[in-house]
């Protein structure tokens, strides 16, 4: 098990780029799956991530053949017969859901294993097993194994809002039966997420008819056979905010290409608020930052609020800013891993309930802590890049799922980061602790 160790208070300089997003990634190679046999669909700007190659196995798994050169995946329809979604492979990766949707739309069948719960909660799939429900698909739990009869399915209204609101992965789910459905589906309440207004785009590059994209109603007129594409992969909104983050705590002038500050309204609001001075053009942000911000308060929200997948990153800037600030999470209630690990490092946070109150200290100190998930690490990286001295954090894999090769890439800009492999006996040990 690899660890992080960061040297803090490093000055940041120069630019650097972001890369394709994983969660918009994930479910666009999972709609290979609507293809015929000897389709290709062809995707650029793809992450290289373990979630990423998780995936690919998957789809091999269920006859799809996929290859990658540089960025670039392509998705071969070999067998459209198996529907199998093992659970090996799904107990590594919770997107793995992804797979239902498409397996149910275009092959009528699927046996997914059900994903478990993970740290940053429960997260039930109800609202996918309504929402294909709703379409008209015949949906069961066997020893663990959602198990759909698909032959029944047809346009529909289908509601999908929840107790935490809409789902991401419910919604691109639905979609994905929806497209290939006889007849008009409704989606109302849908998840408007960057993620997954780039899955109906990309769908209708294959073929497919969606109206109301970006937008909580989905009108989607099924069409009998979809076709292969060639689209690119949008920018990672959150990578984007991770480094605006780094750059933020460590008084720096840093340019961020190759991203969509379009899709990061509240990110960019809440820097603002915070009086981190930012420019931005139409796929760059420049953050300027003298380390010397105000309190703000954010909730966490489906989009266009802000992100949970942030939460972690701003709370580690807000551990340095000078007051109070309340940080309330709306999606995940139990989403506060960091909160134990950043007062490691003499951040001074008190968790209430669903929320965190965070009284800004003059400076964070290096620690050793463990990474819990792959945000909560990220706020983690955030935190060491802030703190004086050597904050070492265990389990980096967490990182490695979402961000590629982050350590090379923030010693780009000059921060101090390095990767070390940690002897197993040492990691065991720790973990005996
Ligand atoms: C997606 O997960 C992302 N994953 C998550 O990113 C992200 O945190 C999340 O959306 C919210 O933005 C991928 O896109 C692969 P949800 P998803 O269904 O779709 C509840 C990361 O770090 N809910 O939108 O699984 C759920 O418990 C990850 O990259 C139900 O109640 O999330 C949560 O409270 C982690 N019933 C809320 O809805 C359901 O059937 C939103 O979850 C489904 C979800």
């Amino acid at each position: 098990m690899d660890k992080f160790v960061i040297e803090g208070g490093r000055q940041l300089q120069g630019s650097i780029q972001v890369n394709g997003a994983k969660n918009a990634a994930l479910p666009m190679m999972a709609a290979a799956l609507l293809l015929e046999q000897g389709d290709r669909l062809i995707l650029r700007n793809v992450p290289n991530l373990v979630d990423i190659r998780t995936m690919g196995i998957l789809l091999g798994k269920l006859g799809v053949r996929v290859t990658r050169s540089k960025d670039v995946v392509t998705l071969l329809v070999t067998d459209d017969k198996p529907v199998i979604a093992p659970y090996e492979i799904v107990k590594k990766m919770r997107a793995s859901i992804c797979v239902l949707g498409p397996l149910v739309g275009r092959r009528r069948a699927a046996k997914v294993s059900q994903p478990g719960g993970c740290v940053i909660g429960v997260r039930p799939v109800d609202l996918h097993i309504r929402g294909l429900a709703d379409l008209g698909a015949d949906i069961s739990m066997k020893r663990g194994y959602l198990e759909a009869d698909g032959k029944n399915l047809k346009g529909r209204t289908v509601y999908l809002g929840g107790a935490y609101g809409p789902s991401v992965t419910g919604t691109q789910n639905v979609l994905m039966a929806a497209v290939l459905a006889e007849g008009t589906s409704l989606i109302e309440c849908a998840a408007c997420e960057p993620e997954v207004q780039a899955l109906a785009e990309m769908l209708n590059e294959m073929g497919a008819k969606i109206e109301g994209i970006g937008s909580p109603r989905l009108i989607i007129h099924g069409v009998k056979q979809l076709h292969g594409a060639d689209v690119s992969v949008i920018p990672d909104r959150i990578e984007a905010a991770t480094f605006m983050a780094a750059a933020a705590v460590t008084e720096v002038h840093v340019r961020i290409e190759k991203c969509r500050p379009d899709h990061m309204i509240a990110p960019l609001e809440s820097f603002r608020s915070a009086g981190i001075h930012t420019e931005q053009g139409e796929d760059w942000i420049e953050v300027q930052s003298e380390g010397d911000f105000k309190p703000v308060d954010i909730t966490t929200l489906p989009y266009p609020g802000f992100p949970t997948d942030f939460q972690a990153q701003f709370m580690a800037v807000m551990s340095v800013g000078k007051g109070i600030s309340v940080i309330t999470e709306k999606i995940y209630p139990d989403r506060f891993m960091h909160v134990p690990e950043l007062s490691r490092m003499g951040a001074n946070i008190r968790k209430e309930g669903t929320c965190a109150i965070i009284a800004g200290v003059e400076q964070l100190v290096g620690a050793e802590v463990m990474a819990s998930d792959l945000r909560a690490s990220a706020g983690l990286v955030v935190a060491g890049m802030a703190a004086e001295g050597f904050t070492e954090i265990h389990r980096v894999y967490h990182i490695d799922r979402g961000y590629e090769n982050l350590e090379q890439r923030l010693c780009g800009l000059g921060a101090r980061v390095s990767r070390v492999v940690e002897k197993k006996e040492n990691a065991l040990i720790r973990e005996a602790m």
